[in-house]
């Protein structure tokens, strides 16, 4: 038996609480046996969702963490905050919060390692931009991304790598199936044979099947199509 598959939902900065609830709702009534979901809401909505979810097969978790436990870091949120309220997983090094947010690998490394001792699957997201595709340095650039991004104990605690190719996200233009498998035949390499691997920009129902039935693809990172919940249970349904 392999990997199980993963299909995560990454909604970013969108809904309100009441539409928060109505998806979580919809994806948990849809929840196909034979994959494991995770939901990521934003900050404000985790706590509700995640009450929803208790006991419930579809796991929530945390957008981004803060590196340190607790502070005077306004604005900010601790990994043990989001365990408190039923978080099991935090996403970390999304390059979106690598734009926006200037984060580096150095400070997704110290964040998955808060992430680690706060009892939370890390997920981090690691992908090179279309210049650097265009280059030819695909490969070396995710390469040193996880070099540099995974902290001792990653692997041990069962943290999962996502590929997401900068230039992917929201665009509805993918790699080639072979470039994809080529840059997860890298991760698996710098992994573990048991490390999750997930794949992530413009996946949506038509392309799900051929994507998730890549060699060393464990599952999925969605944004768009996990906002629709017929979407995002039609991509689970595809692993
Ligand atoms: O975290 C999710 C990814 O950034 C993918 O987003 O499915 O909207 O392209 P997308």
């Amino acid at each position: 038996p392999g990997i199980r598959p993963l299909i995560a939902g990454n909604w970013k900065m969108h809904g309100t609480l009441r539409d928060a609830a109505a998806l979580a709702e919809a994806v948990r009534a849809g929840a196909p046996a034979g994959v494991d979901l995770l939901i990521c809401p934003p900050f404000v909505h985790l706590h509700v969702v995640a009450a929803a979810m208790l006991g419930q097969p579809v796991a929530v978790g945390g957008q981004d963490c803060h590196a340190a436990a607790k502070g005077a870091h306004t604005g900010d949120v601790a990994a043990v905050m989001l365990r408190d309220v039923g978080a099991t997983h935090v996403i970390l090094g999304h390059s979106e919060r690598r734009a926006d947010h200037g984060e580096t690998d150095a400070g997704v490394r110290a964040k998955a390692e808060a992430a680690i001792g706060a009892g939370l699957t890390p997920i981090i997201c690691v992908g090179e931009t279309l210049a650097q595709r265009e280059a030819g340095e695909a490969e070396a650039v995710v390469a040193a991304q996880v070099k540099g991004s995974l902290p001792e104990g990653f692997l041990a605690a069962g943290g999962v790598v996502a590929y997401e190719p900068v230039w992917a996200i929201g665009t509805g233009r993918t790699p080639t199936e072979a470039d994809i498998a080529a840059i997860h035949a890298v991760l698996r390499g710098l992994t573990s044979p048991a490390t999750r691997l997930l794949y992530g920009g413009s996946v949506k129902p038509a392309n799900a099947k051929a994507i998730l039935g890549l060699p060393h693809v464990d599952g999925a990172l969605v944004g768009g199509a996990s906002l629709v919940a017929a979407d995002f249970l039609a991509i689970a349904g595809a692993a």
